[in-house]
């Protein structure tokens, strides 16, 4: 009952976590499952390690001495990282392009960073002088340019939101006060935060860099209270990393810590974000997508731009395999529910999905047999079995007489995510 639509037109929040954590989260992200993920911005330049470049090379004590060895070897002696700025140039960002890529992918929602730790905001924030995506770099709004395009792909749009900057002076100054004052989130993150949302009516604000200072210093219940009740999107989605100790307490889905793979099902909806790794989407990635899903989690693909604006060969790719599998097989996970069992460890895993009065099995592997046994689903003289992309019936027989099923397959086609999946109809 927690995830049905929510009566946010009438409800009013307070500012405590009390009150917010009970809004319903709006139901178009439940549904959604899958999203991608944009990381794009000044760190796209030295595109060195991760995002976190900045950080890792003039931050933390001691540097990391492959970031201090890359900027020596490729730059000259003295270069800031604002340098890198006019480099972040986009010349060949089409945000049409990317949005059907997107669609192609399967996703329902986009996030992109409107501004990482860095503090360069990628939409022209009066907040944030020259250090903006319209004062310099490729002087355009990228935020804007690309909700658009989303948007008329019928995705739904959201932007990635950093609390704390690094190296910005008042943050530097409220930290040396132990966050007794308040002078960053007055005087730059809240007006620049109230603004990006007014301007751009994001539909999931995805929060992060939170964590060194209390929900108190950030104003979190305060703004979130404004976001639920008076904001313009009242259908607005939030995450969890709202202050030290909040996350996967307090908020809207939950994220928890980065690497979040719950066992078993949560009580509380959850997101999957995935950081860009090496392994091969078609074995591992989709794994993940299924169980998450099967979980009641969303999956949150991320993708990382170049500078000069392109997606790589490679994550396109990726991305239209994940889309067209999800053509065939998008039934049994969109829109789709846990069901009372996640997984059963048959001759393969298979977990478990259903919608309406279909149950699906997930089959993450190829049974080694042309047959698979299912214990959990509880058969009817009715029960039809289907493979997702045919419509043929296919036979099967009881193992007990009120509990299991032993299908008889027929030979798996090829899949790009090599991911079968089974409908159940007139089991329970
Ligand atoms: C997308 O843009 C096209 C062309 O401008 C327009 O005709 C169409 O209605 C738009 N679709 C949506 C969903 O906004
Ligand atoms: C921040 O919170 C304080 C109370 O803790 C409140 O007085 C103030 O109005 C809030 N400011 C904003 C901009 O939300
Ligand atoms: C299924 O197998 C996996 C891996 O072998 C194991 O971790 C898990 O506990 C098993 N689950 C059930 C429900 O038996």
């Amino acid at each position: 009952p927690v995830w049905t639509p929510g009566h946010c037109h009438t409800a009013r929040y307070t500012a405590d976590w009390k009150s917010l954590d009970a809004r319903p989260l709006p139901a178009w992200y439940d549904e959604a499952k899958v999203g991608i993920f944009v990381h794009w911005g000044v760190f796209s330049v030295p595109g060195f390690g991760s995002e976190w470049f900045w950080w890792h090379w003039q931050g933390e004590q001691p540097p990391d001495s492959k970031c201090v060895k890359f900027m020596s070897k490729n730059y000259p002696p003295g270069f800031s990282y604002p340098e890198f700025a006019p480099n972040f140039n986009a010349e060949f960002f089409n945000p049409g392009d990317w949005a059907d890529i997107f669609k192609a992918s399967g996703a329902k929602y986009v996030v992109l960073t409107a501004k990482h730790h860095e503090g360069f905001t990628t939409w022209g924030s009066p907040n944030s002088w020259n250090w903006n995506s319209v004062d310099t770099g490729p002087h355009r709004d990228l935020v804007g340019d690309l909700g658009e395009a989303v948007r008329n792909r019928s995705l739904h749009y959201g932007l990635y939101n950093s609390l704390y900057e690094w190296f910005h002076p008042l943050y530097l100054l409220d930290k040396k006060n132990r966050f007794r004052t308040q002078e960053f989130v007055m005087h730059k993150l809240l007006p620049e935060l109230y603004n990006m949302v007014v301007r751009y009516k994001p539909e999931v604000i995805w929060s992060d860099g939170d964590w060194e200072a209390p929900d108190t210093y950030w104003n979190s219940t305060q703004f979130l209270a404004w976001l639920y009740n008076d904001s313009p999107v009242k259908v607005i989605v939030t995450n969890d990393r709202w202050g030290a100790g909040c996350a996967c307490k307090h908020g809207g889905y939950f994220n928890c810590e980065d690497k979040f793979t719950p066992g078993k099902l949560p009580k509380h909806k959850w997101e999957k974000c995935t950081s860009v790794d090496k392994f091969s989407w078609g074995y591992r990635r989709n794994m993940k997508l299924l169980r998450t899903v099967a979980l009641g989690g969303n999956y949150l693909l991320n993708v990382g731009p170049t500078p000069d604006g392109m997606i790589p060969a490679v994550f396109e790719e990726r991305l239209r395999g994940v889309g067209a599998w999800l053509k065939i097989n998008g039934e049994a996970i969109y829109a789709s529910k846990p069901w009372r069992i996640q997984i059963e460890n048959s001759t393969v895993p298979v977990w478990y999905t259903f919608q309406g009065s279909s149950v699906f099995a997930i089959m993450t592997t190829k049974p080694p047999k042309p047959t698979v046994q299912l214990m959990e689903p509880k058969t009817s003289p009715t029960t039809t079995v289907t493979l997702l992309g045919s419509q043929k019936p296919l036979p099967w027989s009881p193992v007990n007489p009120n509990a299991g099923l032993t299908i008889l397959l027929p030979e798996l086609p090829y899949t790009p995510g090599q991911a079968w999946i089974l409908k159940l109809d007139g089991v329970h």
